[in-house]
């Protein structure tokens, strides 16, 4: 196929799908826009610069590809002055993990380690009684009537696991959990001036204190996570407040990753499982099929519909000529449903093949995974034992996002 410039009309028409994926409606469901964006082709003009993804294996080749790199903190710099990219929160963000390109990327990745089975265990025991705690609540709760099971269980579960892991004490939880909604902003699809404002503001509170924090486990080193990256950057980095530097990106970004992504799942998990009687009763009596439950949602409806990186060198991707530096934004969340990856896309089926980029792909494969998946099992399987059947009561209200997905509430009842 020939490279062809991008004709006006085609940059129009997707301005108007993109304009309808920016209003409630389309947040709500996404899916029958991103169908449209998926007839066009699966590549495409974004209407703002650069370009979008929507095929499966076009995506999964950009994010496996080093022709192919994260907005690091350099490529930010050579941005215009006054856009996005120049927020404090934005520069902020440039230090952390999921911003680094190799080698400052391998350095980084190697000093955070990985969750081996041992660790997950042990979080595993932690997880376990939160959740049967949790759902205590609210199963008395419910005995009143209706409850809210993302403010009751889905935001407190992710907190609970990661605040216990880093040994965060409780009452700072609510606090930690509210900066991270903010801060979250400065890495959405098209964050406005006011959402890039308490963006920054949350990164200066949440800087101020995990580096408190970090300076506290460096005084007083104990078994916990954060004093083990502080010897795995000592050996590494002499300069010590480059290390505990590095240390600070680590803590925060890890905390920033695991909350609202984590919360999502678990609400659109609960929420395919309440709104279909179906499907509670199929796991009820298959608990086996859990796991697929959880890797079905994933694909069905992901936390993160968007994941963008920018060209390495002038390219050709499909039909489109790239620019060296150019932003490519892959729509994830349209490409679970590229009917080319799965048969009837749009039917939720827990016994198809897994395949998703819900974690990513490549070099920068989510770190935390495995726990995010345990605390979805864990939930998932105590839920269809502990209780009986639940309805939804209402469809929940969505947070004005297009990247980072977040239902606002989950109302249910007895059924
Ligand atoms: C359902 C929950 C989660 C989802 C959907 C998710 C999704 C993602 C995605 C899409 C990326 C890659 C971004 C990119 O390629 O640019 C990523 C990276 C990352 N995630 Fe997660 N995440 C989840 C939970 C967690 C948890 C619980 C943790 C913490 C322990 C975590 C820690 C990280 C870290 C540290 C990275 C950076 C990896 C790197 O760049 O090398 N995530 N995550």
């Amino acid at each position: 196929m020939g490279v062809t410039a991008t004709p006006s009309s085609d940059r129009r028409a997707s301005a108007s799908l993109f304009s309808r994926l920016r209003t409630a409606r389309g947040q709500e469901d996404p899916f029958p826009i991103y169908e449209e964006l998926l007839s066009r082709g699966e590549v495409g003009p974004a209407p703002w610069g650069g370009s979008f993804v929507t095929g499966f294996a076009m995506c999964d080749q950009v994010l496996r590809s080093r022709d192919w790199l994260e907005p690091d903190k350099r490529w930010r710099e050579r941005q215009e002055s006054g856009t996005r990219w120049n927020a404090s929160s934005s520069r902020e963000m440039s230090n952390t993990l999921a911003a680094l390109n190799p080698p400052d990327h391998t350095r980084a990745r190697r000093a955070a380690g990985t969750f081996d089975r041992a660790t997950v265990e042990r979080i595993g025991r932690s997880v376990s009684r939160t959740t049967d705690q949790l759902l205590s609540t609210l199963a008395e709760r419910l005995r009143d009537g209706e409850a809210d099971f993302s403010a009751l269980v889905s935001e407190e579960l992710p907190v609970a696991t990661i605040g216990d892991w880093l040994g965060l004490p409780p009452a700072d939880w609510p606090r930690l959990r509210e900066l991270t909604h903010d801060q979250v902003f400065t890495q959405e699809l098209l964050p406005s001036a006011s959402q890039l404002a308490a963006s920054d503001a949350a990164t200066a509170e949440l800087r101020a204190y995990f580096t408190s924090l970090v300076k506290d486990r460096r005084a007083h080193p104990g078994e916990d996570p954060v004093s083990r990256w502080i010897q795995s950057w000592d050996a590494v980095e002499p300069d010590r407040d480059k290390a505990d530097e590095a240390v600070y990106f680590l803590v925060l970004f890890v905390l920033l990753a695991a909350l609202e992504t984590t919360a999502t799942l678990l609400t659109t998990m609960t929420l395919l499982l309440v709104e279909n009687p179906a499907r509670w009763d199929l796991v009820a009596d298959r608990p086996d099929l859990v796991p697929a439950f959880v890797e079905e949602t994933l694909r069905y409806d992901p936390p993160t519909h968007v994941i963008s990186r920018v060209a390495a060198a002038d390219c050709v991707l499909g039909d489109m000529q790239i620019r060296k530096d150019e932003m490519v934004h892959l729509l994830v969340g349209a490409a679970h449903r590229d009917p080319a990856k799965h048969r009837e896309p749009d039917v939720f089926d827990p016994l198809r093949p897994p395949a998703h980029l819900a974690f990513s792909g490549g070099i920068h494969y989510c770190l935390g995974a495995p726990l995010a998946r345990l605390e979805a099992q864990t939930l998932l399987r105590k839920l269809v034992r502990r209780l009986p059947r639940l309805t939804l009561v209402r469809r929940p209200s969505m947070a004005a996002r297009v990247a980072f997905r977040r239902p606002l509430n989950l109302d249910v009842a007895l059924a």
